[in-house]
């Protein structure tokens, strides 16, 4: 088979009922919206009809003035997902040499690999604070690397990168002729200032973002990939518009919406996450049996359950969805060992969070061999 499901998505809480889990610390995102807490409005004259191949131009010139690039330079994808699966199957082909972040999100893995890619996995470590050192990658590149795909702030870690080895990578990667497609679909959950853009740095760069996890919009399914070279615009373009043609008026126009008042929209939002930050911090420090690396950034972060704990993993995920009705994201989504799980700490409520966190110490205690 070509496609293989990816345990994320198999796994997902969507898929396995939102109602069967008490206390959902999988998510990415921060909480869920609603049309009304978004203020969306949708006349009852919206013309039904395809649009515009590229997306609603007002949407993408709200997006080309974020990177400080033309209308041109922006095609609206449905989420993040899309812009990934259109870039890859785009830009590379069997056998092409890509270096990509391990753990990562899944797709930024399989998609590569399902188009036959010499997929080179950079591997981020808890021992290094999941810290990419920018000089090792550089030194990974080959004459032949087709493309380095990095993601900022990072999923499930919360790892950052600083501008100037961002910009260090940029330039690197343009005298190599090698892509380097940046997904910022966390960048708007950055804490302090965002990185700057690697379109700002080199034409090679590429962009990918989507409104589903700062805002909690996942449901608008709306993402874009920026993109300053005109001759790569038209194969994006042109994948694009083989698997949908154009994406969903009626997406777009909520969007659209959304993004005017994005900045009026985060600041609520940037508070609660911090809160919401503060206690996952206080608990995690406060414990001895989790080992975990505090995330930079983003909405999740990656603890691992210390080697000196002996427990049987399953036993332990066991105990924590069945007694406790606590989810989160198993190491295994991430093609890693399960005593690692992604905690999403901004999609609960804050009791939710704290009851959650409380459940997965409780779990460990339960099920460990020789305490
Ligand atoms: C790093 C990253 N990229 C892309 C996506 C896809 O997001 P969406 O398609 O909802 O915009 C996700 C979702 O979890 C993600 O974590």
């Amino acid at each position: 088979m070509k496609y293989n499901r990816m345990l994320i998505e198999e796994e997902s809480p969507e898929q396995y009922g939102y109602d069967r889990i008490k206390y959902n610390l999988t998510e990415s995102s921060t909480t869920d919206k609603t049309i009304k807490d978004v203020g969306i409005q949708i006349d009852d004259d919206l013309v039904l009809c395809y649009g515009d191949h590229y997306g609603k131009p007002e949407l993408r010139e709200l997006i080309a003035k974020r990177y400080n690039v033309s209308l041109d330079d922006v095609i609206i994808t449905v989420g993040a997902c899309m812009a990934l699966f259109i870039t890859y199957s785009a830009l590379l082909a069997e056998n092409d040499h890509i270096l990509i972040m391990k753990p990562n999100y899944p797709a930024n893995i399989e998609i590569p690999r399902t188009l036959g890619c010499d997929v080179d996995l950079y591997e981020l470590e808890i021992s290094k604070g999941f810290q990419m050192d920018v000089d090792s990658l550089l030194s990974r590149i080959k004459p032949s690397t087709k493309m380095v795909s990095i993601t900022y702030p990072h999923n499930p870690t919360g790892a950052m990168i600083n501008g100037e080895d961002l910009k260090k990578l940029a330039l690197a990667c343009e005298e190599n002729k090698t892509y380097l497609v940046v997904d910022e679909t966390y960048g708007d959950l950055t804490r302090g200032e965002r990185l700057p853009h690697v379109t700002d740095f080199t034409d090679y760069g590429i962009c990918i973002e989507s409104l589903s996890k700062a805002i909690g919009v996942p449901g608008i399914r709306t993402g874009w990939i920026v993109n300053k070279d005109p001759k790569r615009q038209e194969m994006l373009i042109s994948a694009k518009e083989q698997i949908c043609i154009c994406g969903s008026v009626v997406d777009e126009e909520c969007a659209y919406q959304v993004l005017k008042r994005n900045d009026e929209l985060m600041t609520p939002i940037k508070k609660d996450v911090e809160e919401k930050f503060d206690i996952v911090c206080a608990m995690l420090d406060q414990q001895d049996v989790l080992e975990w690396v505090r995330p930079r950034g983003g909405v999740v972060c990656f603890p691992r359950i210390k080697d000196e704990v002996e427990l049987d993993t399953q036993e332990f995920y066991d105990v924590l969805n069945n007694k406790y009705g606590v989810f989160v994201g198993p190491g295994r989504w991430f093609g890693m060992d399960d005593r690692y799980f992604r905690l999403g700490y901004a999609w609960p409520e804050k009791e939710e969070l704290k009851e959650g966190i409380k459940g997965i110490l409780r779990a460990v205690r339960d099920v460990r061999k020789k305490p």
